[in-house]
């Protein structure tokens, strides 16, 4: 998989994607990730990429020209399977949609700013518009960095056996059940005997039961799905 991440803010998404599971995914070559400066494709002397709201109002709007001469440069040099827009007014983000994109091959990502893009971009070159959850974000590059997250973890042979996408929560729309490690007895707080017994079915039944649990207390609205 291939992601282009399209910012004006490009070294906010440096950390990200240098450590842990996202580094080994891109040094395994499971996964690319290459974050476009959209300085880089500005049009006037200035460098420019906002302008104000036509009509009035606060807050500045994302000019269409130097978005559309990025995405046109990396369409030049390749198919995309989506463009992505991140904003808080697009559709929510879950894991059934992580499923879903994390089988694309190649991906943009266009991160908003301000008062968001022109919406000649979105009406000309967005595939699909998607938040991270209901509350406002100071720009989309935090959420890129949790999407790409969300779909590189899924790449089959990114993670190990031991830590398998599977049996994530959601992944049944199930949360996780509790998990315990060692001392198997601290301060007097004991780990379940169940999981010292080393009765693998009864464990999977003690799991299972756990993670309904959990789910109808925590999570009534996915639990009736
Ligand atoms: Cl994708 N962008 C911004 N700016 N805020 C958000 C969001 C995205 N998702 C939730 N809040």
């Amino acid at each position: 998989m291939r992601i282009d991440i399209i910012t004006c803010l490009p070294r906010l998404l440096d950390s990200p994607f240098s450590h842990s599971i996202l580094q080994r995914a891109q040094d395994k070559g499971l996964a690319e990730v290459h974050v476009h400066d959209l300085r880089e494709y500005a049009v006037n002397r200035k460098k420019q990429l906002d302008d104000y709201a036509y009509g009035g109002g606060a807050g500045m709007v994302m000019m269409i020209e130097p978005i559309d001469r990025c995405i046109s440069a990396l369409k030049a040099e390749r198919e995309y399977d989506e463009i992505i827009y991140m904003t808080p007014d697009g559709e929510q983000l879950n894991q059934g949609i992580c499923n879903e994109l994390s089988l694309r091959k190649n991906i943009i990502i266009l991160c908003g700013h301000y008062k968001g893009v022109d919406q000649r971009v979105r009406d000309t070159f967005i595939t699909r518009e998607i938040s991270i959850g209901d509350y406002v974000l100071s720009g989309g590059e935090l959420a890129a960095a949790v999407l790409s997250d969300a779909l590189i973890r899924l790449i089959p042979g990114v993670l190990s056996d031991e830590t398998s996408a599977l049996t994530d929560s959601f992944q049944d729309n199930l949360l996780a059940p509790p998990v315990y490690t060692r001392p198997a007895e601290y301060n007097g707080m004991k780990v379940p005997d169940v999981l010292l017994s080393g009765h693998a079915a009864k464990i999977e039944e003690w799991r299972h039961e756990q993670a309904v649990e959990r789910t109808k207390q925590r999570r009534p609205d996915i639990f009736k799905e």
